[in-house]
């Protein structure tokens, strides 16, 4: 908050009578106000409120005044040093005598410099009229001093709650973002039943999120239901997943480590990059939100310029999180046969924000048809990795098959697993799982245990991909060749820089 009380007082010192400070959390403005007033020297007196259902503070017969216009109008009578704070303004400013009122002061009190009207509204309405008069103020989420100290109240009146001292950090960090209010919320929420430990807030935490971005509408809360050891193989990706769970805490923010910005994962289908992405989530311990590019080119929610910057700012109101672009190529790509962008303001937007967006968002990406995707997403600095996911080798399959087998209770004994690798030779993850699936559901109509005889039979059933689309798996592969990492440690492909 301390920004924010910085930025005041510069307002201050340079006359603006016209204050705009976009946020949610009236009160906490009000309160940096009050501290600012009490500061001998400081130029701003104490706030006096206006608000439609109360009317204006300090006046004879300001209850009255619950019109905007007519509380602008005695605070332009009013003589002497004053601070008016007006809470509900956005509503009313494309009203012209609301603005007009807005501009007269601000000719008036711009050189007696002791005066000034604070607009504090959850959304950003400035019109035209007073467009180059109103100063505006950002007013970013409380910082983690103002966090800490209201866990530091919490923690007085829970001293039973049983957030230990070591969690505290990544606690703090992951509260980062959020309102005061939603703080308090949160601790409350997770406090409920006496206890309040790191696992309680976090859950609380996730649930706080994903109201917040169920209420923006275009972002969608996966829930973290899959553990790392549900994905089977791609070794390489697990490593590199491994060596940065830690980077979203405390102490490697402390120690200057730079957060990786994202991961492009793409390569053939079925092969487990959507299951990857909400891995990453829970191995992370970060809530996983997919941005749904069809909704915001639907219109629904007003351009898809403004609706795209509105998902990039609300999760970045959410952040620490993981932001997934599924198939990109659909949204952030190019049409393959002329080479022109399907949506080059939004993709431009997108590139700007990989650049300048805040560490805390992690970007994971994936991508089928990856000859429409443009050189400049896949250019080194804008995904710390490009990962390509082929169909798995034979230890691979085995690896997915032991994963498939126990989610449907079919027991490992039961089976042959060197004949199923055999037999499923160029098959990706989801056609085994098809496979599995099918076997239980044979063996469940006949009210007995899968067997071998069941797989055999439901593999000979299914056509993989790799046999109808021989040619497309070749061409991806060796476009992946040269430009990304193989995610399986089995991957042929020698690593080589992408330019
Ligand atoms: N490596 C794997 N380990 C375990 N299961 C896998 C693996 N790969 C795929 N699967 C199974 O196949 C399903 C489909 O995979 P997923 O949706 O992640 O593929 P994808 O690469 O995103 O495919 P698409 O390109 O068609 O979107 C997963 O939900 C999972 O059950
Ligand atoms: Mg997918």
């Amino acid at each position: 908050m301390s920004d924010v009380k910085t930025a005041i007082r510069l307002a201050v010192v340079g006359h603006n009578p016209l204050l705009y400070l976009c946020t949610t959390e009236e009160d906490r403005v009000v309160g940096v106000l009050r501290e600012l007033a009490a500061e001998p020297g400081s130029g701003l007196s104490e706030p006096r409120l206006w608000s439609c259902t109360h009317g204006l503070e300090g006046v004879e017969g300001g209850a009255a005044m619950t019109d905007p216009a007519a509380a602008l109008a005695a605070v332009a009578a009013f003589e002497g040093p004053a601070t008016w704070v007006f809470a509900d303004l956005a509503p009313f400013m494309q009203r012209v005598e609301v603005a007009r009122r807005l501009r007269e002061f601000y000719f008036a009190a711009r050189e007696k410099g002791d005066r000034r009207i604070v607009i504090i509204a959850p959304e950003t309405v400035v019109p035209e009229m007073v467009r180059k008069e109103v100063h505006l103020i950002d007013v970013p989420p409380p910082d983690e001093d103002a966090i800490g100290a209201e866990i530091e109240r919490f923690r007085r009146d829970h001293p039973d709650c049983g957030l230990r001292t070591e969690d505290w950090t990544e606690v703090l960090l992951a509260l980062k973002g959020l309102t005061l209010a939603e703080v308090g919320h949160i601790l409350r929420r997770a406090a409920r039943g006496g206890q309040a430990t790191r696992e309680q807030i976090m859950e609380a935490l996730f649930a706080e999120k994903e109201m917040l971005v169920r209420k923006a509408g275009y972002l969608e809360f996966c829930p973290p239901r899959l553990k790392l050891s549900d994905l089977g193989g791609l070794d390489n990706l697990k490593d590199w997943l491994e060596k940065r769970r830690r980077l979203f805490t405390r102490e490697a923010m402390d120690a200057g480590v730079q957060m990786p910005k994202g991961l492009l994962m793409m390569g053939v289908s079925g092969c487990g990059k959507s299951l990857a992405v909400k891995v990453i989530s829970s191995f992370w311990n970060l809530p996983l939100f997919r941005l749904d590019m069809n909704l915001i080119f639907s219109g629904a929610y007003g351009n898809p310029e403004s609706a795209f910057r509105g998902a990039l700012n609300t999760v970045e109101s959410v952040a620490p999180a993981v932001l997934w672009i599924d198939e990109i190529e659909n949204s952030l790509g190019m049409d393959e046969k002329s080479g022109v962008h399907i949506a080059s303001h939004i993709f431009s937007a997108f590139l700007t924000w990989m650049q300048e967006k805040p560490p805390l968002v992690f970007i994971a990406a994936t991508a089928n048809r990856i000859s429409a995707l443009p050189a400049e997403i896949i250019r080194k600095g804008r995904f710390d990795q490009v990962f390509f996911l082929d169909l798995p080798a034979d230890s691979e399959r085995a690896e997915i098959f032991r994963i498939h087998l126990a989610r449907n209770g079919i027991d490992l004994a039961d089976v042959d697993m060197n004949i199923l690798t055999i037999m499923t030779e160029g098959w990706n993850g989801a056609e085994i799982e098809q496979a599995v699936i099918a076997a239980r559901v044979e063996a469940y109509y006949e009210k007995r245990k899968a067997t071998q005889g069941d797989l055999s039979a439901s593999i000979a059933r299914i056509v993989p991909l790799s046999q109808t689309m021989e040619e497309q798996i070749k061409f991806i592969r060796s476009w992946a060749f040269s430009r990304a990492m193989p995610a399986s440690k089995f991957g042929k492909m020698k690593r080589r820089l992408v330019q």
